[in-house]
């Protein structure tokens, strides 16, 4: 079989090159196609980003339902209309006003987006808010106290002078609350680990962690 007869039948993207190869289309034609391609899915999923606007029209043009749904955020029943593939980060941030979470890589990796979703720490980017109804949300915005007095876990990152730019610190306390809330007295190792999935731009970890063992500490 020569190279031009290949077909492949599981595969989207094979099934593509399948198509492509029996045209007698050249190379050069294949290559403009596929980028193409690629821009226009490009710009679909960045105009599905945001939840209102285009997004949202552009949702409910390919067939996807809007549904009220209520969700229990920082000790309230909030209700709120949620489309099926709306993730937490985006229903808190951008239809709650909690803008307090961050979204740094929309895809699980940086730990800006850090909720607790019944007190386990959770990348809010990668849970879509339909899973979280029933549940228990904290965001950043519900770890303060009564009164609005910081969280000991607050003021141990400033003591530790933990914050540089700021930007991943929301999602670094969530997290260290959640630790001490499973684990009030962890080692270093093992606060070091519970840790590990906040990245920091600014290479605070060591101001963090110190954060989390005088936290630990004063509990
Ligand atoms: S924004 Fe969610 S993990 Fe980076
Ligand atoms: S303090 Fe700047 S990213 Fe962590």
């Amino acid at each position: 079989m020569s190279r031009n007869e290949m077909t492949v039948d599981t595969d989207a993207g094979a099934g593509i090159m399948t198509e492509v190869a029996r045209t007698p289309a050249s190379r050069r034609e294949f290559i403009k196609g596929a980028i193409a391609s690629g821009a226009a899915v490009s710009s679909a999923s960045y105009m599905f980003r945001g939840p209102g606007g285009i997004g949202a029209a552009q949702a409910q043009a390919v067939g996807a339902v809007a549904r009220m749904v209520t969700i229990n955020v920082n000790g309230q029943d909030r209700q709120v209309d949620v489309l099926p593939q709306e993730t937490l980060a985006q229903t808190i941030r951008y239809k709650l006003g909690l803008t307090g979470t961050k979204i740094g890589c929309d895809h699980s990796e940086c730990g800006n987006c850090t909720v607790m979703v019944d007190d386990i720490a959770t990348y809010s980017c990668s849970t879509l808010t339909h899973s979280v109804r029933g549940r228990k949300v904290v965001t950043i915005e519900g770890i303060e106290g009564a009164n609005g007095q910081l969280h000991k876990v607050q003021q141990a990152f400033i003591d530790e002078l933990s914050p540089q730019c700021g930007f991943c610190t929301p999602g670094q306390v969530v997290s260290a609350v959640a630790l001490l809330k499973s684990n009030p007295k962890p080692t270093v190792d093992e606060a070091r680990l519970a840790m590990s999935g906040n990245i920091c731009r600014c290479g605070a970890y060591d101001h963090y962690l110190r954060g989390v063992m005088r936290a630990a500490r004063e509990a």
